[in-house]
């Protein structure tokens, strides 16, 4: 029997890249008297959810928000627990080989303690020619400090008289984003009512389309997932034309 196709649009109608933020995990576990740890235990179960959805979907690429330069300022606690988790799911991450998914950080891992990045690195070696999907986990991940890394690199090939600043383009200032392999954002999701973007992929969001939904990220079900796709197929994407 042939296989009902999952996309709940149609294929060339999909976003080639979708950005989540995945937020309100906090406000899962306080609604249910939990710590807050609880509500990232059960965020980071959906994320895996979410990745085999899109995976199936045929999505090439999806960037998740999972840390961001400004959450180092939390509670120690929470950020260790962040942190731990981050370990479990680098480790993890191998249950997705079978599902041919390529990771990149999308961040410094400068500021990791010296095992997760070497996770890090491995999970990015090990799925480096993988190519059903790239997934982008954003952790120690902040726009501006991303786009402030760039110009710095760029400044210093200008330094050594490799490059003039009248050639600068945009394309090459994209070539020095932690996302110089992925297309720009076609799509992007925030959950937990919140209508901001929280320094999340500034430069690639620049054409975007924006779905923003209520729910908790925990909450946020691959069916959720499917209702922002339809909504999303019946914008009219202008890109500044008529
Ligand atoms: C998002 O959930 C996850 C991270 C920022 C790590 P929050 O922890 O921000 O949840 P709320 O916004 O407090 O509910
Ligand atoms: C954005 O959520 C960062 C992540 C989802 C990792 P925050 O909860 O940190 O954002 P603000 O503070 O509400 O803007
Ligand atoms: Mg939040």
């Amino acid at each position: 029997m042939a296989k009902k196709p999952i996309s709940p649009i149609p294929v060339e109608q999909l976003p080639r890249h979708v950005a989540i933020i995945m937020d309100g995990n906090g406000r899962w576990a306080k609604k249910r008297a939990l710590p807050r740890t609880a509500g990232h235990f059960e965020g980071a179960n959906n994320f895996r959810k979410i990745i085999r959805h899109t995976r199936d979907i045929g999505i090439p690429y999806i960037s998740f928000y999972a840390f961001s330069t400004e959450n180092w300022k939390r509670p120690d606690d929470e950020v260790h627990a962040i942190m731990d988790l981050m370990r479990k799911y680098l480790v993890e991450a191998y249950e997705f080989f079978d599902l041919n998914v390529r990771f990149v950080l999308l961040g410094d891992r400068n500021g990791f303690d010296a095992d997760l990045q070497e996770k890090y690195d491995n999970l990015e070696r090990d799925t480096h020619d993988f190519h059903a999907m790239t997934t982008g986990i954003a952790a120690n991940y902040g726009s501006r400090y991303e786009i402030t890394a760039a110009v710095k690199e760029i400044a210093a090939l200008v330094k050594e008289g490799l490059l003039q600043p009248e050639d600068i383009t945009e394309e090459i200032i994209s070539q020095h984003l932690y996302t110089k392999e992925m297309p720009d954002v076609d799509l992007v999701i925030r959950t937990s009512g919140e209508y901001r973007i929280s320094n999340f992929l500034l430069w690639q969001s620049a054409y975007a389309e924006f779905y923003f939904t209520d729910t908790l990220w925990p909450d946020f079900s691959p069916k959720e997932f499917d209702k922002a796709l339809v909504d999303y197929a019946s914008r009219n994407r202008r890109f500044g034309g008529v």
